[in-house]
């Protein structure tokens, strides 16, 4: 999300939350509870992935530093990724990732990890709904004022470009 996205509000605080969501369940839930007509907060612009497992844990922090307030990963419940294991996968890579933003000193509610199937529009709009207002009380992100640590490896540029045309990866 560039800098220059505008706020969905002029008036006060609105957070930008970028989500990861995996083309077979939550995505597939987030376009059920567009077509259903389900209301939830505009502040979240979604990124499709082909899997949980696809999300490297340098495309959360390159969004973040970017200007994003907040990233919600959505996949797959354990037991029906359609590649097997790419939810656990993510879920490894996800406590190791919360682990490093402690470190940073980000706050843990930035970053969270939902499963949600492709039926359950109504969990996309309350988990989007509650993130909305977590990050609503935190204010904005500060790590995108810290500089990258030169031991953090940098996302693969193709693939940060893929995600910034705003593709699905
Ligand atoms: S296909 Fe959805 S998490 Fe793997």
């Amino acid at each position: 999300m560039s800098k220059d996205t505008p706020l969905p509000s002029a008036e006060g605080f609105e957070p930008r939350i970028v989500a990861f969501f995996c083309n077979w369940c939550t995505y597939t839930a987030s376009d059920l509870a567009g077509t259903s007509r389900m209301q939830y907060a505009p502040n979240t612009r979604v990124i499709r992935v082909m899997c949980s497992g696809r999300i490297d844990p340098r495309f959360v922090l390159q969004t973040l530093r970017e200007g994003a307030d907040g990233v919600l990963l959505g996949g797959c419940r354990p037991g029906d990724c359609h590649y097997q294991s790419g939810n656990y996968k993510c879920l490894r890579r996800f406590k190791l990732l919360k682990r490093y933003l402690a470190q940073m000193g980000v706050e843990n509610e930035r970053v969270r990890l939902e499963w949600i199937a492709a039926s359950e529009g109504d969990r996309v709009q309350k988990v989007t709904n509650e993130m909305v207002e977590q990050i609503r009380k935190l204010g904005h992100c500060r790590l995108e004022q810290i500089p990258r640590p030169e031991t953090e490896p940098a996302a693969e540029t193709h693939d940060l470009e893929q995600v910034g045309a705003g593709g699905m990866i």
